[in-house]
């Protein structure tokens, strides 16, 4: 199924059970690959290209030296400017092979085939490449949108549980954004991934990026969760996986707008998305470690009066509201450290009645 998108979107988006071989490019491309993913493909009928890189890459190795080699590949095969790359794994593999796609010869066109709950309902849409830095996430890299977006909901039969779980953060931070409380709520229920809320995701996203492709400003609402998860997602050695800081920082963004004087989100949502995130509890730094990796967040700015030794900052948040769109908010990192706490009580009041 071909999803709408609004007209003069730059990503043709598919959402399909089964690989299709007739979406790849037309002209010459070439492939990276998640290399657990190969036997699927392979299985799955569709061609595999004699420069194809096939690769296994960690979190922790969402770095420019990891794409360093692909290039070297690239101008060795040699790939010419009308060639287009097609990224084929997570989030990690996808971001990363955008930016190669965007700095090989100033920039080829690339497809995107995610292959994680998380990748095909956010990471792989919008055009957003990038790597991290040693000082944070994502620091560096370019808007370089894929030609067509592929995703194709079999590739995840071999996605493991923890991962599948991860990928519903993502879904449910969207029907936060839009204050859908019960759609939040039923994602929160065991049972499996609807290809509807994936549809629902794209399409919702789409039409953001679509309006503020650069993040000037309603693209900021998809930061939701995003602020205080990034910081607990490194304050952990990434022992937590993004879908669950994110899902962390939804929690914080919740007690957090309570606490900013808005509509306080009732127990029948706040309880659920506490069970679920209790097993983490033993992953959330303590808020120490929290603070500085905040201040150093991307949407951080200094506040007026800071001074050289004491670097006051205010940050870009995104507060949740019930029944109603998340509105923006600039808050200093402070402001979060109630929310840090209550999150850690939370969390452990779940774990206790378990
Ligand atoms: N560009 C964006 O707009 C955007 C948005 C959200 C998140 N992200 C990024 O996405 C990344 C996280 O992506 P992720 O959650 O997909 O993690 P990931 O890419 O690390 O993949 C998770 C794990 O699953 C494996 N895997 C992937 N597909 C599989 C499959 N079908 N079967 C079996 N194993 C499979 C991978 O090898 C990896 O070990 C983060 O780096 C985050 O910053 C980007």
């Amino acid at each position: 199924m071909r999803l709408a998108t609004p007209s003069g979107f730059a990503t043709e988006v598919f959402l399909l059970e089964k690989p299709d071989r007739d979406l790849l490019p037309e002209g010459p491309w070439t492939l990276v690959g998640d290399q657990r993913l190969r036997d699927a493909w392979t299985g799955a009928d569709m061609p595999e290209p004699a420069d194809a890189l096939w690769v296994a890459v960690p979190e922790e190795e969402k770095k420019l030296r990891t794409l360093i080699p692909w290039l070297e590949h690239w101008a060795r095969v040699p790939l010419h400017r009308d060639a287009t790359v097609v990224a084929l794994g997570g989030g990690v593999l996808t971001d990363l092979t955008g930016l190669a796609a965007s700095l090989y010869l100033r920039g080829v066109a690339w497809q995107v085939w995610p292959t994680t709950l998380l990748a095909m309902a956010d990471a792989a849409l919008g055009g957003k490449t990038g790597a991290d830095l040693a000082a944070g996430k994502n620091l560096v890299g370019a808007f370089h949108p894929p030609r067509r977006l592929v995703a194709c909901t079999d590739l995840l039969a071999t996605l493991p549980e923890r991962q599948l779980h991860n990928g519903r953060w993502e879904l449910i931070k969207t029907a936060l954004i839009l204050g859908e409380m019960a759609w939040a709520m039923e994602m929160l229920q065991d049972g499996p991934v609807k290809f509807g809320w994936i549809e629902r995701s794209l399409a919702y996203k789409a039409g953001v990026v679509h309006r503020d492709p650069r993040e000037s400003g309603e693209r900021r609402l998809l930061n939701l969760g995003h602020t205080l998860g990034h910081a607990l997602e490194a304050a952990s050695g990434y022992q937590l996986l993004h879908g669950e800081a994110v899902g962390l920082g939804l929690l914080g963004s919740c007690l957090l707008a309570e606490e900013q004087g808005l509509k306080p989100f009732p127990a029948s949502l706040l309880e659920p998305l506490a069970r679920r995130l209790a097993p983490l509890a033993a992953l959330v730094a303590p808020w120490r470690d929290c603070l500085p990796l905040l201040a150093r967040d991307k949407k951080a700015r200094r506040a007026p009066g800071h001074t050289d030794d004491k670097p006051a900052t205010e940050i870009q948040c995104i507060l949740p509201r019930p029944g109603e769109p998340a509105v923006q908010r600039t808050l200093p990192p402070e402001a979060w450290e109630s929310s840090h706490a209550k999150i850690l009580a939370l969390l452990h009041q779940e774990t206790a009645r378990a």
